[in-house]
């Protein structure tokens, strides 16, 4: 009998918060206001704003309940993806973010995120006008499979691209090694986001962390001071 298996699938979580709308408020008007007082940062956006990615140590009630989202998300697909084997605790979490403001013509060019576990985007305002556009503002991600696209095959999906619309209370995950990019708004729409990445250490990994950073002059304060314990 004839075996097919799907090898290689990749995991991107896209879920909608529904409790999300005053806190999407009050996140707005944080992020705008640090938005018109704070130097932005260069990274793949462009015609955009970028915080520094010290988003989750702001003292805002509003990013501790986001944080709480990330958190429940991180465990579902850490559970997806491990075949319901492993479960990582919030204190097993790593993490920075940071937030984006984007206006009309913004984009962001095709990138990966930093080695860590998971990447993601939560959209805490969207107002694209045409949503429904194949492209304006969406996110996009690349087949990773780089070489697949030189063998076509109708209807597979091999080379395709994997579409997400940015939306409110709309939060995404996925590996952080995954490329994407962001598609050119093409209305004056104003879009809030928070980017960030999740470095998952267990005890175990800690260990083998420790050591190797003990070999290269590193102390793990000096690594940990880069993130923030999701809990
Ligand atoms: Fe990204």
């Amino acid at each position: 009998m004839d075996t097919v298996r799907s090898a290689f699938s990749t995991p991107i979580l896209v879920r909608d918060i529904a409790e999300s709308v005053d806190v999407n408020r009050r996140l707005e008007k944080i992020i705008l206001d640090a938005e018109a007082t704070i130097p932005g940062k260069k990274r793949s956006n462009i015609g955009s704003w970028d915080s520094q990615k010290d988003f989750f140590d702001w003292p805002h009630n509003e990013i501790a309940t986001m944080k709480g989202w990330l958190v429940d998300a991180v465990r579902e697909i850490s559970l997806k993806a491990t075949r319901q084997q492993f479960t990582p605790r919030a204190e097993d979490m790593l993490a920075h973010a940071w937030a984006n403001v984007s206006r009309g013509d913004s984009y962001r060019k095709i990138h990966n995120h930093e080695s860590c576990t998971w990447s993601g985007v939560y959209y805490v305002k969207s107002d694209l006008v045409k949503e429904k556009s194949v492209s304006s503002g969406n996110i996009e991600f690349l087949d990773p499979r780089m070489l697949c696209i030189q063998g076509e095959l109708p209807n597979s999906s091999f080379g395709s691209r994997v579409r997400v619309i940015p939306r409110a209370g709309r939060l995404v995950v996925f590996p952080h090694w995954l490329l994407h990019y962001v598609n050119p708004v093409e209305d004056d729409s104003l879009r809030i986001c928070v980017a960030f990445n999740v470095k998952i250490e267990t005890r175990a990994v800690q260990r083998r962390a420790q050591s190797m950073r003990s070999l290269a002059g590193c102390g793990d304060s000096a690594v940990r001071k880069r993130t923030s314990d999701i809990n």
